[in-house]
């Protein structure tokens, strides 16, 4: 029997209506549409605005999408994990309430985060289930409420997140598509330069931190940028070396949209053309573990089968890497 590979045979995804543009922004902090344009290629994002509606909300509606398209019935999925920073409440899991309303009933579920990079390891350890032979359906939903940790009295935060979610569906494969190699890292060290401190374990969120607004997400920009440059870059570099690939060999170029000057640095350092390189950061900013499920959505109807596709991210922990992808399906005939 030929080697089980983990492929992804399906895509849905979900963003709120209320649109933030950069106009918008100019009426509530001291920043203006130029400055958001140049330094980071956003025009506008999504913000879920109705009272109680959370992460899972996001996550369902995406999931629902997903299942809709590719005519799935939920009883036969064996695992639901949600990719997440921000997960509807701190004990009870976002992916069992999310399982629990897409009727997953036969499956078992855990959220996964990673910071900016929840989605591209949730992608290593959805494979490893299908690879195991154990599962055949393994549903990864990225998703995040990046509003619920954002001051919108910060400049400096408060133009780059939105909110939304995509999903896709793990199956095996025996083509030998779907998930080839991995290179994914972490490094505690770099965690004080992004955050969001309080409310965990260790910084109980008290009267005097909501005072001073401890409760929101906070980020030394330069610094984050410039691991974010030299990591992202560095583990497609690595990616492509070890499975002998040339520019020439990359269809796509799926990477984490937290600032266009980053996702540029990255495809340039492969020299690839810009056509190859998936862009909706001006859409949505950086919706954290949302941004490649949605890049793949938006992307979906152009992907043939047989292509290859570089997925690079880097975000808060810090946590980066890169995965290649061998993509599975002709979406119009899917
Ligand atoms: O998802 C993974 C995690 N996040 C990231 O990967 C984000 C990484 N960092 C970034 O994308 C960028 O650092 C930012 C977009 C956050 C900031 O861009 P920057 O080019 O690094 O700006 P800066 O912090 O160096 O600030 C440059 C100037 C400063 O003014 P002065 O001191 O030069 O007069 C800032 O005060 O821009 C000012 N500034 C702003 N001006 C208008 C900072 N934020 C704003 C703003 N509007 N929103």
């Amino acid at each position: 029997m030929s080697k089980i590979s983990a492929a992804i045979t399906a895509v849905g995804a979900y963003v709120p209506e209320y649109v933030l543009t950069n106009q918008i922004l100019e009426t509530m902090v001291d920043t203006n549409d130029e400055w958001i344009t140049s330094r980071t290629g956003i025009k506008e994002r999504r913000i879920l605005k109705e009272e109680g509606k959370g992460t899972s909300y996001l996550a369902i509606k995406a999931a629902q999408n997903l299942i809709d398209k590719k005519g799935l019935d939920p009883k036969n999925i064996d695992l639901v994990i949600v990719a997440t920073a921000t997960p509807d409440m701190k004990a009870a899991s976002t992916a069992a309430f999310t399982a629990s309303n897409i009727g997953a009933v036969n499956a078992f579920t855990f959220d996964l985060d990673a910071a900016c990079s929840s989605f591209l390891f949730g992608m290593s350890v959805a494979a490893k289930y299908i690879e195991s032979g154990s599962y055949k359906n393994v549903l990864l939903v990225g998703a995040d409420k990046m509003s619920s940790l954002i001051n919108y009295k910060d400049r400096t935060t408060c133009i780059i997140f939105g909110d939304g979610a995509g999903a896709v569906l793990f199956q095996p494969n025996e083509e030998g598509l779907g998930l080839q190699d991995e290179y994914l890292r972490s490094d505690g060290s770099g965690r004080e330069f992004l955050q969001a401190t309080y409310g965990g374990s260790s910084f109980p969120i008290t009267p005097e931190v909501l005072e001073k607004g401890g409760q929101y997400a906070f980020q030394e920009g330069q610094t984050v940028f410039k691991n974010a440059v030299f990591n992202m870059a560095d583990s497609t570099v690595k990616i492509l070396e070890r499975n002998r690939l040339t520019n020439n060999d990359v269809d796509w170029l799926v990477a984490h949209q937290a600032n266009k000057r980053i996702i540029d640095a990255t495809a340039r350092r492969i020299d690839l053309e810009d056509k190859k390189v998936m862009m909706n950061i001006h859409k949505y900013g950086n919706t954290t573990s949302a941004t490649l499920p949605l890049l793949l959505h938006d992307y979906e109807s152009q992907l043939q089968k047989g292509d290859n596709l570089i997925f690079a991210a880097f975000g808060g922990g810090f946590n980066w890497g890169a995965i290649y992808l061998k993509w599975a399906y002709n979406s119009l005939t899917n």
